[in-house]
């Protein structure tokens, strides 16, 4: 449709704002054991039978590692010109530190001239779970300190070799997630059940990592480069705009911020977290540590997919308003379809930390997708729907004055979904994990649209 057809601006975005998918290494690039890439967490705990549906693996995934020409040119035949990719730490340093594999250094400059070669910007998260596997075997990964320095001098390493070439930098993506989910659960590789002191000890040590990183782009990052953390806060939305109601809403999400939010704005653990976790459970800190995190930062990430209702009881407390059994989710049943959580979300962060530049970092939903109709087409409507009412939602928090400057779709291709393996796709793109065709669904060709006209009209 053409952009000229319209007059309704009610959903047109801000000037510049940024319109992007994103990924990352381990779920689309495979060549998990080639060219000298070491071996992750992930890749150890998929031959753990059990640990991923379906028996999947991360060994061949979308082979990005091979095919990303065709993957950047399709981008550019989308118009999609903002692409959020993160590089494999196993790949640049195989065990994590020691010695630097080059062949790992010369597969991002050949992706990157392609990106360049495609009028693609890149934003580069320097983590993304794939935790070299050698670092956990020796140290006990995110548990050890030493995994810290590991860090620090893979973050100097590919800021320097890269800087000139990548501006925007994200640091790390959801600690919860490898840090909580992966050594208080075993929910995420490596699936360790530990004590609440080390889980807490495995945040500080990302909280650590994400100071370096900053400190690294700083450094060795062109001038003018642009550097934060990716985070992924519960976001609870109130079920009325009283004020009660909201007052209720940033309570909880202050409440939930303590262990990432909280130490990276405030520069500590406050009263809050050491009520809830007690004293004896406070991670060992060093001097300068909060120095470290409390890193200005140029903006901050958020992924945001869902969200959770809550009101104000009768005295005014934050109470919790279920889900009924039927309400509507994505195929994956954690994903509850709300978009007003992409309005609370930056507004919480906005209303409680203060001013920030907001980045949509992740956004977006599984299906299965499958299988395509007899023209070959994946006709994802229910994509398409709830992208659009999620966006909605992000404009109202931009028209109420939250400095949110872009926005990822996760993303651009299906890939491997971790515990989930590949049964669950959030891709605009179709991936034929047999062939390897890639064939865009309608949700792409609708999100091009947006893009070109900056705006949502249909
Ligand atoms: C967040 C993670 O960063 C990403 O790796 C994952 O695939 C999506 N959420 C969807 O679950």
């Amino acid at each position: 449709m053409n952009s000229n057809t319209h007059t309704d601006s009610r959903y047109t975005f801000p000037e510049n704002f940024m319109w992007g998918v994103a990924a990352a290494a381990p779920q689309i690039e495979g060549a998990a054991y080639e060219d000298g890439k070491g071996e992750s967490v992930w890749d150890a705990y998929a031959k753990i039978p059990g640990k991923i549906k379906n028996g999947d693996n991360l060994d061949q995934a979308c082979d990005h590692y091979h095919r990303f020409p065709e993957d950047f040119k399709l981008m550019r035949e989308l118009g999609i010109k903002d692409y959020r990719l993160s590089i494999a730490w196993p790949r640049i340093f195989p065990n994590g530190d020691g010695d630097i594999n080059q062949a790992g250094l010369d597969f991002y400059h050949r992706l990157f001239d392609s990106m360049e070669t495609n009028g693609i910007t890149p934003w580069v998260t320097c983590f993304h779970w794939d935790l070299p596997q050698s670092l956990e075997t020796r140290f006990g990964g995110w548990r050890s300190r030493k995994t810290v320095d590991a860090f620090a001098h893979y973050a100097e390493t590919i800021v320097k070799a890269f800087g000139s070439r990548v501006k925007n930098w994200f640091t790390i993506n959801e600690i919860v997630a490898f840090t909580r989910r992966a050594y208080g659960m075993e929910r995420n590789a490596p699936g360790i059940v530990c004590d609440t002191k080390t889980i807490n000890q495995t945040y500080h040590h990302a909280l650590l990592c994400h100071g370096h990183a900053v400190q690294a782009v700083r450094q060795y990052g062109q001038p003018g480069s642009r550097v934060g953390l990716v985070d992924n806060p519960l976001v609870p939305i109130p079920i009325t705009d009283s004020k009660a109601d909201i007052q209720a809403a940033r309570a909880c999400f202050a409440e939930d911020s303590r262990r990432v939010l909280d130490p990276l704005y405030r520069g500590e653990y406050t009263a809050d977290y050491i009520k809830e976790y007690g004293a004896e459970n406070l991670p060992d800190v060093q001097a300068g540590d909060f120095d470290l995190i409390t890193e200005p930062c140029d903006l901050i990430g958020l992924n945001i997919y869902w969200g959770y209702y809550v009101r104000a009881d009768a005295e005014g407390k934050p109470e919790r308003v279920p889900f009924p059994p039927d309400y509507p989710a994505a195929s994956v049943d954690w994903l509850k379809i709300t978009p007003e959580s992409l309005y609370w979300g930056p507004r919480h962060i906005r209303d409680i930390y203060g001013e920030q530049t907001i980045y949509i970092a992740e956004n977006g939903c599984g299906y299965h997708d499958e299988p395509l109709n007899e023209k070959g087409e994946c006709l994802d409507l229910q994509r398409r729907d709830l992208i659009r009412n999620y966006l909605k939602e992000l404009h109202r928090a931009i028209q109420d004055g939250v400095d949110v400057q872009g926005y990822f779709l996760w993303s651009f291709m299906d890939n491997f979904e971790w515990g989930e393996g590949y049964g669950i796709r959030f891709g605009i793109t179709h991936m034929d994990y047999t062939t390897l065709k890639r064939t865009p669904k309608l949700s792409a060709y609708w999100y091009a649209e947006v893009i070109r006209n900056n705006a949502l009209y249909h």
